[in-house]
């Protein structure tokens, strides 16, 4: 049997499947049958099938064939969902409730101080003072060297790193990033025909050996990092690591993005990555996870040479963000009520972390918002991505942290996103029992 027509068979069976043909849960022919169309033999085939369940795009069970798996699509398991039906592990968000009454009041405050100078158009790069307040931010939780020049204000993180990845390359370029990383970074740099390349990752974070390596075979243009409570791992790189990541940066004198919206989650602060190599980080902070993603508000620290044309390119992309949102963040931040509000929430997910770990038997993290489960081998995570949906449990598989390499077999879970501690549990109940339980094909697909 020639190695192509199996590996052509199973393209086409491929083909198939991802034209809606085959849909999800669809028996495949027999493999008699299937030879008999495509003019080959009934081994062929089998060996075609068996390409396709090493690749997961179906699955075989003796004695009743072979399967479709089921692919669940992005937005339809990273979603917002109403709090009242559905069990959302999915957005890592703060445990919103704790923050309303702070928030409505910050905000209320900030509409009594708006005057019609900060309605209007007012100079692209914002208020001094709010810039002077994402510097005492960043500084708090371990960034050195900030000033109100050299501090930017954007709408939240994902707009710093939409930002950078423009600003910094080319179509076509590479970037770097931990081989598991957060979405909304695959997602701009694809759209934007970037390529990226994952490093991999150990139990320290992105590991200085490889990063150098993939320097060397992909010469990525930039490197991005989330050194604390990474998405979706929830590693923190320790002191040393950062040291090390520091020290590869500068000896290929290429780019960093630190992005740190996770660092209020530390015990104490460590000192950012960019401390060491100030001309030539970026480093992202804001007010998304520790307050309310609704609040929109994002600081960037750069290097002076990129002062100007990153302020060309906000101007250029959005003008300004918005200054109420400002206003009420840098009152929050001066008055020193948005550390405490981070402190609450860190504490939240100390607490949240302990329950996960009694109820599903898996020592995560500490704290952080999330936990990357691995999930029992008979389990396929897509599958059981969709199980737990048709329970209203929305979960998000770990193929969407995938950048390359291995399938990771795990779940993220977000622990924060449910407001209630008592929906939690019950969730996290629901979550173990299907966990433990086989999945049973509907005998009628
Ligand atoms: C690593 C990372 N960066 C950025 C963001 C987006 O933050 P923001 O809501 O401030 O845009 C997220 C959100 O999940 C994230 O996990």
């Amino acid at each position: 049997m020639s190695d192509a027509k199996f590996k052509q068979i199973a393209k086409t069976i491929e083909a198939r499947i991802d034209s809606g043909e085959y849909p999800a849960k669809f028996k495949l022919p027999p493999h008699r049958a299937l030879a008999y169309e495509l003019s080959t033999t009934p081994a062929t085939v089998a060996k075609a099938y068996q390409l396709l369940v090493d690749k997961k795009r179906v699955e075989s069970f003796v004695g009743r064939g072979t399967f479709v798996c089921v692919q669940a699509s992005l937005s339809e398991v990273i979603q917002p969902a109403d709090d009242e039906q559905d069990y959302n592990f999915s957005i890592l968000q703060p445990c919103l409730l704790q923050n309303l009454s702070p928030l409505r009041d910050a905000m209320m405050q900030a509409t009594e101080q708006l005057n019609t100078q900060l309605m209007g158009y007012t100079e692209h790069s914002g208020h001094e003072s709010h810039r002077l307040a994402g510097v005492v931010w960043a500084k708090h939780y371990g960034l050195i060297g900030g000033n109100s020049d050299n501090t930017l204000l954007t709408n939240g993180a994902q707009h710093a790193l939409s930002l950078l990845i423009h600003a910094l390359t080319e179509p076509g370029d590479t970037i770097a990033v931990e081989s598991l990383t957060y979405p909304g970074i695959m997602a701009i740099a694809k759209s934007a025909g970037r390529h990226v390349v994952g490093v991999q990752l150990d139990d320290e974070g992105m590991c200085p050996d490889d990063l150098q390596q993939v320097i060397r075979l992909n010469r990525p243009k930039l490197v991005i990092v989330v050194p604390s409570h990474q998405n979706p791992t929830g590693i923190t790189m320790p002191p040393a690591r950062r040291d090390e990541i520091a020290n590869v940066i500068a000896a290929n004198n290429i780019w960093l993005i630190e992005d740190d919206i996770y660092g209020f989650l530390n015990p104490e602060p460590i000192a950012a990555i960019s401390n060491r190599i100030p001309q030539l980080s970026f480093h992202i902070s804001g007010l998304s996870k520790a307050i309310s993603p609704a609040m929109r508000c994002g600081f960037l620290k750069v290097p002076d040479s990129h002062i100007a044309v990153l302020q060309a390119y906000i101007r250029a992309n959005i003008w300004l963000s918005s200054p109420l949102n400002y206003i009420a963040a840098a009152q929050l931040i001066e008055s020193g009520e948005a550390f405490q509000l981070a402190e609450r929430q860190r504490q939240t997910a100390i607490k949240r972390q302990q329950m996960a770990k009694e109820l599903l038997g898996y020592q995560g993290r500490e704290t952080g918002f999330q936990l990357w489960w691995p999930l029992p081998e008979h389990w396929q995570q897509e599958r059981f991505v969709m199980e737990a949906k048709n329970k209203g449990l929305i979960v998000s598989s770990g193929s969407y942290f995938k950048v390359n390499g291995e399938d990771p077999h795990h779940i993220r879970l977000s622990l924060m996103a449910i407001s209630s501690e008592q929906r939690l549990q019950q969730g996290l109940i629901m979550l173990r029992d299907l966990a433990k339980s086989e999945f049973v094909m509907n005998p009628h697909f």
